[in-house]
């Protein structure tokens, strides 16, 4: 069984802390805020650390997690990753993907795991959305369009909308179409002053031929929403990723499949325990995340000066 433990325990890292408690993996944890550490080593009863190397030097653990602010993934991953663990990052993988780049490098020659949290991909609404496309009764998927909005909740202040929500749907465009993008133009604005970066964004990913992927995220609508729709040749497929209901229209008329609801971080770190027992590859690899962060780069640059940015991935 493999020990984990878990770097940040705020509002994401408390669910790591959670799911692997339930896994039977969890080993210790770390956080800065004492606060938090006295909480959660009375809620699971392991020890807890205000220091990284503190717990380091005193755990035996075989993986991590990093759940900390995007700006701190790459100088603690370094550290993980340097001690030869298998290696968990939030997303995005770092906030420069020259960062990213060192990582796995780094990764390669210590012969560690390292994967990234695009969690959407373990959304069991987007397995069942790969399924029926490979299917192919719907045809070739030509347009997605991807709403992520909510109001700021006041905890991301390192980062604006593109690099730390927009990040999200640019993965499952990569994912979906299979490919990378060839092309980015975005407009984003702020309108809070309590942040780095830009609060509302709308990124339009060019594919292959006329594919396409437009991305609107922001920190202003007052509801949660998550939405996707895909425009295939056949159908037009409807998926709201929080309750995972997915909807086919076609001429025919519209089906909706009833499938039960099942939690995305439970299926994610599964996974990372499974790659970690069996020395696999992870379904997401340091390439899918330094291209994601070089993709939200060329994308805050498109916004900057106003042009298109042609990418090279
Ligand atoms: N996959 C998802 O759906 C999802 C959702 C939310 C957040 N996230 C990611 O999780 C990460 C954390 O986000 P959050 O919303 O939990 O932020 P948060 O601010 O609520 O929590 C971050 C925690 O890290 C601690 N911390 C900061 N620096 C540290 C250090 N050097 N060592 C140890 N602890 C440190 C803070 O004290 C805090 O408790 C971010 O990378 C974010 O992008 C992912």
């Amino acid at each position: 069984m493999s020990n984990i433990g878990v770097i940040g325990v705020g509002g994401w890292g408390k669910n790591h802390l959670r799911v692997l408690n339930d896994l039977g993996v969890l080993s210790s944890f770390c956080d800065i805020d004492e606060d938090k550490v006295k909480i959660f080593e009375k809620r699971y009863q392991i020890r807890g650390y205000k220091n990284i190397d503190e717990m380091l030097k005193n755990e035996r653990l075989d993986a991590v997690t990093i759940c900390t602010p995007t700006v701190t993934h790459y100088e603690i991953a370094e550290k993980t990753i340097g001690a030869g663990l298998d290696t968990f990052v939030e997303k995005p993988l770092t906030y420069t993907s020259i960062e990213g780049e060192r990582l796995i490098k780094l990764a390669e020659d210590k012969g560690a795991i390292m994967t990234v949290g695009f969690i959407e991909r373990f959304n069991p609404v987007i397995t069942e959305l790969k399924n029926l496309l490979k299917v192919g009764k719907l045809g070739e998927p030509l347009l997605l369009e991807f709403h992520r909005e909510n109001v700021w909740t006041g905890k991301v202040k390192d980062v604006g909308i593109i690099m730390d929500t927009a990040v999200h749907d640019i993965d499952t465009a990569r994912w979906i179409f299979n490919e990378e993008p060839k092309v980015t133009f975005a407009r984003a604005g702020k309108v809070l002053n309590e942040h780095e970066g830009p609060d509302f964004a709308a990124i339009t990913l060019g594919f292959h031929g006329e594919k396409t992927a437009f991305i609107v995220a922001n920190w202003l609508t007052p509801k949660k929403i998550r939405e996707l729709e895909v425009v295939c040749i056949g159908g037009i497929v409807t998926i709201d990723f929080i309750t995972q209901e997915l909807k086919i229209d076609r001429d025919e008329g519209t089906i909706i499949p009833r499938r039960k609801w099942e939690e995305p971080l439970l299926i994610e770190l599964k996974e990372f325990v499974k790659c970690i027992t069996e020395r696999s590859r992870p379904i997401i690899t340091g390439i899918d995340g330094i291209n994601v962060t070089k993709i939200a780069e060329a994308s805050t640059l498109s916004h900057e000066t106003g042009s298109h940015i042609y990418l090279d991935l």
